[in-house]
């Protein structure tokens, strides 16, 4: 009689079918039982050992069991397939449910309005350019003709920044002029340029004070540029950002790096208030950038953002710009 016990077998076969319960688990079961070392390719390769009486009755068995094992792995598979395709069903995506809603960002305020400001100077000839916000001593102050004894000089009223290089003082530059240096020392005149940028001082944080607020320099290096011209341009500017209507005036005023200079002042609501500095370029900042004495002459301004935006649209805290406080945002 052969050793195997087909009845145990046929239980054992059994058991473990009841407890198929994914893709996984049935191919290990048909590998058990039908793969090419599995249990019945055992059994018939055994069978050569078997007596003739014994060899057909084993056969027997064997294919009973290799029927029921084909016949559960086919069942088995109709039914894990029918579950995923359930599972499926049940995941399906319905693509028509309204999304999930994030809202869309647009500019800061402060941006939209440097645009408009930059975009106003382009469509008269200006290029816009950019300057560091760290700067040298020499940009800021010597080269702009504001002396050592100069009270924005003081530590009070500049970050200083602590540096390595030996010689040159390094500092958060207090406004935009700075880059008029640059401009002119890498740049042969005539050019028109505006320079929007950051700007820092460390002012007590008030409704009117942020120690970091945005300016916009101008500047035109040419030969015979004329005062006149600076009132055109300026005028022009007013007029186109603040209306057509708008009543302005140019106050004499001092600024250690032009002259003459002014400042200028616009109708608003009700009185005079000041939006900009400006001015010829004084022969003084022409000898720092090694210009050929009296060869050219220039205009420069700058404004400061906020002031005009805060003017423009009647808002009465400059604090508002960068609390970033999307109720205030929304609405511009
Ligand atoms: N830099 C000056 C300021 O910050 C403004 C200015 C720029 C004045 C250019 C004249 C010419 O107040």
């Amino acid at each position: 009689m052969s050793d195997w016990n087909f009845k145990e077998i046929e239980t054992t076969i059994q058991q473990e079918a009841a407890l198929l319960a994914d893709a996984k688990g049935l191919e290990d079961f048909r590998i058990k039982y039908l793969g090419r070392k599995g249990l019945l390719a055992q059994i018939y390769a055994g069978m050569g050992q078997a007596s003739p009486e014994e060899r057909p009755l084993i056969g027997k068995s064997a294919n009973a069991l290799k029927v029921l094992v084909e016949g559960i792995v086919a069942q088995k598979k109709q039914s894990l397939d029918g579950q995923s395709r359930q599972a499926l069903t049940k995941e399906k995506i319905d693509v028509t449910l309204p999304g999930i809603h994030s809202p869309l960002g647009h500019q800061h305020i402060l941006t939209q309005m440097i645009d408009e400001i930059c975009g106003i100077f382009e469509s008269m000839g200006f290029v816009v350019q950019e300057g560091p916000e760290i700067e040298t001593e020499f940009n800021n102050f010597e080269a702009l003709n504001i002396p050592v004894d100069h009270p924005s000089r003081d530590a009070f009223d500049t970050f200083y920044v602590d540096t390595k290089v030996v010689g040159q003082k390094r500092l958060l530059r207090s406004h935009t002029s700075p880059a008029q240096i640059r401009m002119m020392q890498n740049h042969k005149p005539p050019f028109a340029v505006i320079i929007p940028g950051k700007v820092y001082r460390p002012d007590k944080v008030d409704a009117t004070h942020s120690s970091m607020f945005h300016q916009i320099e101008g500047l035109l290096v040419d030969k015979d540029v004329k005062f006149s011209d600076l009132k055109g341009l300026v005028c022009v500017f007013c007029q186109k950002f603040f209306g057509e209507k708008v009543k302005m005036r140019f106050r004499p005023h001092f600024f250690p790096f032009t002259e003459p200079s002014a400042e200028v002042d616009i109708y608003w609501k009700k009185g005079w208030l000041e939006i900009m500095g400006c001015g010829m370029v004084h022969p003084k900042v022409f000898a720092a950038v090694d210009y050929p004495k009296g060869k050219y002459t220039g205009l420069a301004f700058g404004m400061g953002i906020e002031r005009m935006v805060m003017l423009k649209y009647g808002i009465n805290d400059i604090r508002y710009f960068f609390e970033n406080d999307v109720r205030f945002l929304r609405q511009f």
